[in-house]
């Protein structure tokens, strides 16, 4: 655990545990998700119960207590994305991962993720990478697209 950026944190928010949300937010930024040990120094310097702790970790669908990949891939599964394919857009980048949804994969550069409507139901169907919303992604699309990122992660881009 990196206590320096951890402190940073927590001192960033006044070690005030009403900013318990931001303060985890904050973390799971910084290592992609809430790690046990970060969390128990957390709550020891915030001096709320541990348990408090990881109750907002469970509660809140944002946190993540299995460490992510570098790359969330998240195929909206909402209604409209269902009806377009999305099933079968999320079975084609699990196969290209080599992953199914909710593992990560084992260099660390992608988590893949079947999720609720991302609210972009017009573009169905979506697959939200990071920030970047992909509309109208068919299976194939799909496979381009993770060959994209990975060829960036590669470091030799070709667009
Ligand atoms: S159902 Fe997929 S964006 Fe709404």
């Amino acid at each position: 655990m990196d206590v320096a950026k951890l402190n940073g944190i927590l001192d960033r928010w006044n070690r005030n545990a009403d900013f318990l949300i931001e303060i985890m937010q904050d973390v799971q930024d910084e290592w992609r998700y809430l790690p046990q040990d970060v969390m128990r120094h957390v709550a020891d310097e915030l001096r709320v119960p541990l348990a408090r702790v990881s109750h907002v970790a469970t509660f809140y669908g944002a946190f993540s207590l299995e460490p992510r990949g570098k790359h969330v891939v998240q195929v909206c599964l909402g209604t409209a994305c269902h009806v377009k394919g999305a099933p079968r857009v999320l079975d084609a980048i699990a196969r290209d991962l080599k992953i199914e949804a909710g593992q990560t994969t084992a260099d660390q550069q992608f988590t893949l993720e079947g999720v609720r409507c991302v609210g972009a139901c017009g573009l169905a169907p979506v697959v939200a990478i990071g920030e970047d919303h992909h509309g109208d992604v068919s299976p194939a699309g799909a496979s381009k697209l993770m060959r994209k990122y990975k060829t960036k992660e590669d470091g030799h881009g070709q667009d």
